[in-house]
């Protein structure tokens, strides 16, 4: 996959940026990619904000083209999670994956992947906590790259690194979904076959990890054996 970035100093969210440049120009080609130094109103999974402060982050968008069902679409932000955990491990960091998109680090989260269907493709927002000197602001666990290796890196140099291992894995994805991600996914997935609890809104399940469905779906069994597929949710442990 070919890529074609463009930066901007501030933008109140990157997806939204690009859902709108999408929508009034239908030859927007796939692989278009907005980035921002500054990101005012960054939208995380399940009406959350993301944070990130003035230059010292990543938070860019990329379009992606093609005729996907809706059911396709959770496994293009896990391939993309993979992508970025490969990145991570290029700089010394040993990451851990979680359900549907987290990228972590002991437990802290490190990276938030936000997928947005789109008419004619879908979006994937990437939020990389790079050179973050502290995470007293963030109300989860976080970490940054700057934290857990004491280096402060160059945002957009990183961003060219990560979209060398995003091409590989999205174009695996666009190739053959989520089988073709399978295995780098669950080689990074530390809670396979342990007891954890989904919570979806107000209802929380619990079971044991039993693996992930075609399309990335986890697959949940319940005390009574029967195993469940879920779609939607926050894994913890
Ligand atoms: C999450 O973990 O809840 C997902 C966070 C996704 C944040 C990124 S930053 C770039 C892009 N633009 C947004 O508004 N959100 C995503």
């Amino acid at each position: 996959m070919k890529f074609s970035i463009q930066w901007y100093e501030r933008l109140p969210s990157t997806n939204t940026f690009l859902k709108e440049l999408a929508g009034l120009n239908k030859q927007l080609p796939s692989g278009t990619v907005v980035a921002a130094r500054e990101q005012t109103q960054g939208r995380g999974r399940r009406e959350r904000e993301w944070l990130s402060s003035t230059g010292e982050n990543l938070t860019f968008s990329i379009l992606l083209r093609g005729k996907y069902a809706l059911r396709q679409l959770p496994s293009a932000s896990m391939a993309a999670a993979v992508a970025v955990a490969e990145l991570l491990d290029g700089e010394g960091i040993k990451p851990n994956l979680k359900w549907p998109n987290d990228v972590l680090v002991n437990g802290k989260k490190i990276c938030g992947i936000l997928a947005d269907g789109v008419s004619g493709g879908v979006i994937i927002g990437i939020g990389l906590n790079v050179n973050m000197r502290s995470a007293d602001h963030i109300d989860q666990p976080a970490t940054s790259v700057l934290i857990e290796t004491g280096a402060r890196r160059d945002v957009t140099q990183l961003l060219e690194k990560m979209l060398q291992h995003l091409s590989v894995r999205l174009d695996d994805w666009a190739e053959g979904g989520f089988s073709k991600v399978r295995k780098n996914w669950e080689s990074k997935i530390p809670n396979l076959g342990k007891t954890i609890t989904v919570r979806d809104g107000d209802i929380f399940r619990k079971g044991t990890l039993e693996g992930f469905g075609p399309d990335g779906e986890l697959l949940l069994r319940a005390a009574d054996g029967i195993v469940s597929a879920v779609w939607a949710g926050d894994v913890s442990v």
